[in-house]
């Protein structure tokens, strides 16, 4: 693999996905190649796994069940589009990975690390990020900022201390791992944000370049 994973971390509202935006134009302006997806999701049929893990339904879903699907969604995503795009040398960013799956199945629904360990070892083998944002910010901004877009989804209707616990876990996997992580200070203005983001560029410009 030549190119260079990125992931976007960090709860519902938290900016990943407009600074995912603005880092991909700052990386295209130094002519490289971008690849912009998330999760879940990422492909056609990962996008209909992702239908299946936000809509609300009268069952409810297990915890192992939500946990295997978002691992079945990833399968395919790296399958069909983040294996291919690293091996062309391509950057990937992508929002949400499985940083996600430790903070909101493990912290947030509380199902045990290492469980979700032997899942992304089969699904992933030693693919990982090789670079990692976690935008952080106060549970209560991320969700007024969620709320002022409309219908909650499945996760995004939970409770506070869920997303108190999602938190914590994005930074205990920081604190733990932090030549990978990198931590953005969301509840800052956008402007803020983008020179953070700004501030880490020549860093990455310089790895994709290899
Ligand atoms: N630093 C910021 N200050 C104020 N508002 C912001 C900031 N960053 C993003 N926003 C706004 O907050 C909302 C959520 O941002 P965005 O969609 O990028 O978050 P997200 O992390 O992708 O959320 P989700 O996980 O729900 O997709 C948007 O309306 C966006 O314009
Ligand atoms: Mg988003």
């Amino acid at each position: 693999m030549t190119g260079l994973f990125i992931t976007l971390e960090g709860p519902e509202g938290a900016g990943k996905s407009t600074n995912r935006e603005f880092l991909a134009q700052r990386l295209r302006e130094h002519d490289l190649e971008v690849v912009l997806t998330r999760e879940p999701g990422g492909t056609p049929l990962a996008e209909r796994i992702r239908e299946l893990l936000l809509a609300h339904s009268d069952e409810a879903m297990a915890a192992d069940t939500e946990l295997l699907l978002v691992f079945a969604a990833r399968a395919q995503h790296l399958a069909e589009v983040i294996r291919p795009a690293l091996q062309r040398g391509a950057i990937v960013l992508c929002d949400r990975f499985t940083d996600a799956t430790y903070a909101y199945q493990g912290g947030g629904r509380g199902l045990p690390e290492a469980r979700i360990a032997e899942l992304e070892r089969f699904v992933q083998g030693d693919l990982n990020p090789d670079l990692t944002l976690i935008f952080d910010l106060p549970v209560e901004i991320g969700l007024s900022r969620a709320a002022a877009r409309g219908r909650l989804d499945r996760f995004e209707q939970e409770g506070r201390a869920f997303f108190e616990a999602v938190r914590l876990a994005y930074l205990r996997r920081a604190e733990a791992l932090p030549e990978r992580y990198r931590i953005v200070d969301a509840a800052q203005s956008l402007t803020q944000v983008q020179r953070d983001l700004d501030s880490l560029l020549p860093q990455i410009v310089e790895r994709a370049r290899g």
